[in-house]
């Protein structure tokens, strides 16, 4: 019978773990590492990989895929869950899980796994993707099912089976990471009342210890997408890059709340997302200035509605695909140049300026220049008012 596994693989403790329980239990294991920025896998995590029993490990560099097909899309439609997170880590999944399936595929593997744990939202977005894609597939979740209570009782199995793991670069956060943003939780953010301390600050510096003197940059857009930065163009990765580390230098894009997950229970999050805050700010702004009044407003609506479906796993769902239609549909006046202020943790835009813009200085002004005709307000108003005169009384 063919054994084998793909699993997916981050090199932390627990997918490790996993590599060596699945080899235990006669799977021939591959682990399969995606690169969405987290920074390169490391030969560590590759050796770390092999030395739990991987048969082979298998690295996708897939930053440039994650930025233009799954960032660009959530930050075209306004994507922010609950209204606090950009969803990092959310839309790196089925990224990952659709790779996953493709390795599968490739070597004529019958089963994928993955270390998630039965109370999070990644092991929805993962199973969810997986069936979408291929429900002949058999999907394994060891860290749903094994012996162990904690982490210290999976440190002991790791050296037991001569695992290597860095105990002393241990974090007390669980932090997932990309190009996006930074998830940090649990540890001592699981009391509410505690202020996150100075160590949960990952990716980017505190306001606090942020530059003293603000910094400008103007972000050009075309059809919706980021191209081009202080009017040099930039590839998305690169353009990505760029924005976390200057972002990251003002304390720009944290937020600290309480989410409702998938399986019910709330928790705390913490996340960092520098260059999606900026873009954010820039790409809403911008669609102020250059669609009219019916489509912005129908298209606030649904902002909400496309988180929910990133957040909930339904990436590749019927819903999400047509949403996904309409938002690729407004994005064809989206072109232009945003000036952003950044100080302090704060990011604001300062100077705006499109080939498609709708603002007409002629008719907003109140010089001389005005060319509006004030005195076509009066029956507009008549007619306007029509339907409810007199009924309030
Ligand atoms: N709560 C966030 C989400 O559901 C972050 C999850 C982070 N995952 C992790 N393994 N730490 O998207």
């Amino acid at each position: 019978m063919n054994r084998m596994v793909v699993l997916a693989y981050s090199g932390g403790l627990d997918t490790s773990v996993c590599v060596k329980w699945l080899t235990e239990r006669g799977h021939r294991v591959v682990a399969f590492m995606a690169n969405v920025g987290q920074g390169d896998p490391s030969a560590k995590a590759i050796a770390r990989a092999k030395a739990a029993g991987a048969a082979r490990v298998i690295v996708r560099d897939l930053r440039r895929e994650f930025v233009t097909d799954y960032c660009w899309p959530a930050l075209q439609a306004h994507a922010v869950y609950e209204g606090k997170y950009l969803l990092a880590t959310a839309l790196s999944r089925p990224l990952i899980a659709a790779h996953l399936v493709d390795v599968a595929h490739r070597l004529r593997a019958t089963a994928v796994a993955h270390g998630c744990t039965g109370k999070g939202n990644d092991q929805v977005r993962f199973e969810v993707t997986v069936r979408t894609l291929d429900p002949g597939l058999s999907i394994l979740a060891p860290v749903r099912e094994w012996e162990f209570k904690s982490r210290e009782e999976e440190i002991d199995y790791a050296k037991r089976h001569g695992i290597p793991i860095d105990v002393s670069k241990r974090s007390p956060y669980s932090i997932d990471q990309n190009l996006w943003g930074t998830s940090i939780e649990s540890g001592v953010l699981e009391d509410l009342w505690t202020e996150p301390p100075a160590d949960t600050y990952r990716s980017i510096r505190s306001p606090e210890r942020a530059a003293g003197v603000p910094a400008y940059v103007t972000v050009g857009f075309s059809r919706g997408a980021p191209t081009k930065l202080n009017g040099t163009p930039y590839s998305s990765v690169a353009l990505v890059e760029r924005l976390n580390r200057l972002g990251a230098a003002h304390g720009i894009g944290r937020s600290d709340l309480i989410e409702s997950r998938v399986v019910g229970i709330k928790s705390r999050e913490v996340y960092e997302a520098p260059a999606g805050t900026i873009l954010l700010e820039a790409h809403q702004e911008l669609e102020r200035l250059v669609l009219d009044r019916e489509m912005l407003q129908f298209k606030q609506g649904i902002a909400a509605e496309y988180a929910r479906l990133v957040y909930a796993g339904l990436w590749l769902t019927p819903l999400k695909r047509a949403l996904d239609a309409f938002v690729r549909e407004t994005q064809r006046r989206a072109t232009g140049t945003m000036r952003l202020k950044l100080f302090k943790g704060t990011c604001r835009v300062v100077g705006r300026s499109s080939p498609r813009s709708l603002y007409r200085e002629r008719l907003a002004t109140y010089s001389a220049r005005d060319r509006f005709d004030q005195r076509a307000a009066e029956g507009f108003i008549k007619l306007y008012g029509l339907p409810y005169e007199g009924s309030g009384a």
